[in-house]
């Protein structure tokens, strides 16, 4: 029997591309990242998440009325049906709010006319359908863990807007409308990421478009990859006084505990979402809410002694979950429903790069090498 060589093994597919792509640039060395071409910064400084979503799922900015009739399609189908709002409601007491989103999105295939069709023209419908309703049904997932009826959207509202609408009750102030549409834009898309991938990992098989998202939001879940928000304010919750918080990273450290919201698999560098995020908490740093206060100083604490310790020496710098918890608590939005906003940003991420791959299809399959025994003698269970 000719013996197999000891292949190289890519542990996490670290270095393995996986295919061509005109979505997205990670640019890990310098810090920066490109939707099709735009830097973040400027898609952040003059569009909003309507119109990335667009160029995310088309490949170009729109003219006026192709905006204008994206807008509308995107508004037209931001209602759930009864089902499947009933669903996710009675759910909602009894798992976090990440697991009923992702049980719900993939219950939406239920109301989808179009599902078994899979072309791509059907397939970019769906993907506006999912981009709109995930948004409703984030919203009425956290209003009723509080008990609270959903609110319906309102269609003057942008995508943003009308998130912070149905999940509130009230229309974001200005502050709150341009800090969303911040969140939304900065999560919408980031390459081959795990959720990513999974989605394509799924979606090679010619599973339905909802399968391929349900599978990328299972994976987006973990504390390594969309959980770590979530997580990291947690930590800053723990630490409780700023003054806390060296000995706190230390003990952690010391402890080999990994500091949610820190380093990154591309990036060797300052993450470019969290330098636009880390400027909302300069201009937030004196704000008239305590708590806001109190958590920002924690984080900027802990951002200078992560970067002393690991930034130069081993390339971990602060990713964009570590200073989503501040803001989003300034904005009013409870910690378990952080993920559900990566989730509903990222949809569209999920849905460009399936709209992409099914054009040049083909099934993933990669290798184990195995190192087990061979040829064992089957022995009765009576005698082991
Ligand atoms: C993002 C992440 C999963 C990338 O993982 P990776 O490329 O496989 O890197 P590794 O986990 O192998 O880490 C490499 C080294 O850096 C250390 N490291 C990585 N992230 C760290 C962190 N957040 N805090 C402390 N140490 C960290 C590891 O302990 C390891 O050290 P070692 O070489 O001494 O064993 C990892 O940095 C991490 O777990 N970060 C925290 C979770 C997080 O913020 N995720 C969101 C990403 S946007």
């Amino acid at each position: 029997m000719m013996e197999e060589t000891q292949p190289k093994i890519s542990s996490g597919l670290e270095g393995i591309y996986i295919q061509e792509s005109k979505i997205c640039k990670v640019d890990g060395i310098n810090g920066r990242l490109y939707y099709r071409g735009y830097s973040i910064e400027t898609l952040n400084d003059n569009s909003d998440y309507e119109e990335v979503c667009y160029l995310l799922l088309y490949g170009r900015l729109p003219k006026k009325d192709e905006f204008e009739k994206f807008k509308s399609d995107l508004r037209n189908e931001r209602t759930v049906s009864t089902e499947v709002m009933y669903l996710a409601r009675s759910l909602s007491k009894k798992m976090h709010p990440t697991d009923v989103l992702k049980t719900a999105v993939s219950a939406l295939a239920s109301e989808d006319e179009e599902l078994a069709d899979n072309s791509p023209e059907a397939n970019a419908r769906k993907a506006v359908r999912l981009i709109s309703k995930i948004a409703t049904l984030a919203a009425a997932i956290e209003r009723a863990r509080n008990g609270k009826e959903p609110v319906a959207p309102d269609p003057s509202l942008s995508h943003t807007d009308n998130f912070m609408y149905m999940l509130t009750g009230s229309k974001p102030s200005s502050g709150q409308s341009k800090l969303i549409n911040t969140m939304f834009i900065l999560h919408a898309e980031h390459s081959s990421n795990a959720s990513t991938f999974t989605t394509l990992v799924a979606g090679s098989t010619l599973a339905d478009i909802y399968s391929s998202v349900t599978a990328g939001m299972a994976a987006l879940k973990g504390p390594l990859h969309g959980g770590a928000d979530e997580a990291a304010l947690k930590m800053m919750m723990n630490i409780g006084d700023p003054g806390n918080t060296e000995q706190y990273i230390e003990d952690a450290l010391a402890g080999k505990q990994k500091i949610m919201g820190f380093g990154h698999r591309v990036y060797k560098t300052y993450d470019p979402r969290a330098r636009i995020l880390r400027s909302y908490l300069e201009e937030l740093r004196n704000d008239k809410d305590p708590e806001t206060r109190r958590l920002i100083e924690i984080a900027i604490r802990a951002e200078k002694l992560m970067i002393d310790k690991l930034g130069n020496s081993k390339g971990i710098w602060p990713n964009v979950d570590f200073f989503s918890g501040p803001l989003y608590v300034w904005a009013g939005i409870p910690p378990e429903l952080f993920t559900s906003i990566f989730a509903a940003s990222r949809m569209v991420g999920w849905c460009a790069h399936l709209l992409e791959y099914w054009t040049n299809n083909r099934i993933f399959r990669p290798l184990e090498f195995y190192t087990g025994e061979l040829d064992l003698k089957y022995v009765d269970i009576d005698k082991r």
